[in-house]
């Protein structure tokens, strides 16, 4: 579903990605580890070109995203993002920041972009929120929304960016649950997290960057178990 090859990427003269090969699986759900300022949040805004790489590959379900000629309109369809800060719309209802992007960009009607809204508020346990502002909502009811608006796309592909870092303790656990949801249905996931515990659970691989280059790849036991190198030993020791 995602294959990345030597894939570089430089802000000036601090290379932060280096030879990056990834292949990723329709289907699998990976964990991205690493300490702050590894990369991990500039691979993932290459992967929806968020960022320009500087060089290599990047291969979504067959297709050169880097290509020229690529829709990127088409691209975000497929892959959806749910940040760290919630980005939801401030001045629209719950339910309209659901439905804008369906209705603007898949053309979908009022009528069934309505029923497809008050399903994925059901999904995330949030039905009674749909006419709320995001100012009346918590910070883990506001995530919720966040990620029923990108699965409001139907992507083929969600990447998630610390998705529970600006949370209080007590709302990571409902919004992690809902994540663990959607990795269910079967959609390709890559997720930045620093809950240890729930990469685990939920990862079929995890990846680990170290300065701009993934240095583990495996299980989450090899990885988290039996890490191959000192660096990941001593970061598991520690968190
Ligand atoms: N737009 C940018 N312009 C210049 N440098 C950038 C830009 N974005 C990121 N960087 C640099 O790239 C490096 C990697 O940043 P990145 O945000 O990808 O790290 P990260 O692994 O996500 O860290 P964290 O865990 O703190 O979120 C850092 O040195 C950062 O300063
Ligand atoms: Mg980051």
């Amino acid at each position: 579903m995602i294959s990345i090859k030597d894939l570089k990427k430089r802000f000036g003269d601090n290379e932060v990605l280096k030879d990056i090969d990834i292949e990723i699986q329709d289907g699998e759900v990976v964990s991205l580890i690493g300490s702050s300022g590894s990369g991990k949040s500039t691979l993932l805004r290459c992967i929806n070109l968020l960022e320009t790489p500087t060089s290599g590959e990047i291969y979504i379900d067959g297709i050169n995203i880097l290509d020229k000629s690529v829709d990127l309109n088409k691209l975000r369809q497929n892959v959806g993002m749910v940040f760290q800060q919630f980005n939801l719309f401030p001045n629209m209802s719950v339910i309209e920041n659901i439905k804008l992007a369906p209705k603007k960009i898949r053309k979908m009607s009022d009528e069934k972009a309505t029923k497809m809204a008050m399903k994925l508020l059901r999904d995330v346990g949030l039905a009674d929120k749909a006419d709320a502002m995001p100012k009346q909502l918590s910070g883990g009811q506001k995530q919720r929304v966040a990620i029923a608006r990108a699965l409001a796309m139907e992507p083929k592909i969600m990447l998630f960016d610390e998705p529970t870092s600006a949370l209080d303790p007590e709302m990571i656990g409902e919004v992690l649950d809902v994540i663990s949801k959607v990795a269910k249905k079967g959609i390709t996931m890559i997720i930045v997290t620093h809950e240890m515990k729930f990469a685990r659970d939920i990862s079929d691989r995890i990846l680990f960057l170290d300065k701009g280059r993934i240095i583990e790849n495996g299980t989450p036991e090899e990885v988290m178990d039996h890490p191959k190198t000192e660096r990941v030993k001593r970061f598991f020791e520690k968190h």
